[in-house]
């Protein structure tokens, strides 16, 4: 008899995570493994801006060639092996997920520290970095602010993308498990409280999509992993949980706010 959970049954939302972020994680890396090194980058960019959304900030946080550059919540290291290959600068990237540890190291050869809101990261060591995606799917959003602003060094620069809700009250369409969307007025009186001034802003969506060398990279790793892993309810919980963020973001019910701050 099998013991794998109902995937008609409901799961929590750390299974969810889990799922997402941990198993297909790991997943994605023995994928990704058997492809060219120059497909590995836009199939290691879960959740991120398109090129064009990254190269935006990468402008904008003024990057130097050999520059140690935070990436927090990296998952499997795609956006931080890019900002590496873009600029020369030397990532250290964190993740509370193992499988997302284990799969940057893996697919980028990139220093991968498992940590989720307390980073290991002495107080204002920190000259660079950003964080793309996470805030949402984080318990305590000020918490991981406050946090990222100790280990800032005084003249920081550390983008952010934060998924965002565009009105207040509840979403008209279900949200991801264990996401929590604010708006952008709730984001910025968060960033003041947690000391961080907003240099620039701007939206993932006033980019160009994925272009379309990136879209068929993406296509095949996905067609692969369906493959292998169609049938095993923790992919379907997944699957479900990106749906459910690509129908709010097509929806226009949730946006990406582009952010460069600096510590005050
Ligand atoms: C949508 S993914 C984005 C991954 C990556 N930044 C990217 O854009 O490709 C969100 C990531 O945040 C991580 N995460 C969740 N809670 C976190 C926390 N408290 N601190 C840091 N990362 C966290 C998840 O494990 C997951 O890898």
């Amino acid at each position: 008899m099998s013991t794998s959970p109902d995937p008609t049954q409901s799961t929590d939302s750390t299974d969810s995570m889990d799922a997402e972020f941990d198993t297909v994680a790991l997943w994605t890396a023995e994928v990704v493994a058997g492809l060219e090194p120059a497909q590995r980058i836009p199939a290691g960019c879960r959740g991120s801006g398109s090129p064009g959304a990254l190269h935006w900030l990468l402008d904008h946080l003024e990057p130097e060639s050999d520059q140690v550059f935070l990436d927090c919540g990296a998952g499997v290291g795609g956006p931080a092996a890019f900002a590496a290959r873009e600029t020369g600068v030397r990532p250290v990237l964190t993740d509370p997920e193992p499988g997302a540890c284990r799969a940057a190291r893996s697919l980028f050869g990139l220093p991968a520290l498992q940590a989720g809101t307390q980073l290991p990261i002495a107080t204002g060591a920190a000259e660079l970095g950003w964080s793309l995606g996470v805030l949402c799917t984080v318990d305590d959003q000020p918490a991981y602010l406050a946090e990222i602003r100790r280990v800032l060094h005084p003249k920081a620069r550390f983008g952010l993308i934060v998924y965002c809700a565009s009105h207040a009250g509840d979403l008209r369409l279900e949200a991801p498990e264990g996401n929590d969307f604010p708006t952008v007025e709730a984001l910025e009186s968060m960033l003041d409280r947690a000391s961080l001034r907003v240099l620039d802003s701007g939206w993932t969506d006033h980019f160009a999509a994925f272009p379309a060398d990136w879209e068929d990279v993406m296509g095949t790793v996905q067609r692969e992993l369906e493959l292998r892993h169609g049938d095993d309810p923790r992919w379907r919980t997944a699957e479900e949980q990106s749906g459910r963020m690509g129908a709010l973001l097509a929806a226009g019910e949730v946006r990406g706010r582009m952010l460069v701050l600096k510590p005050t």
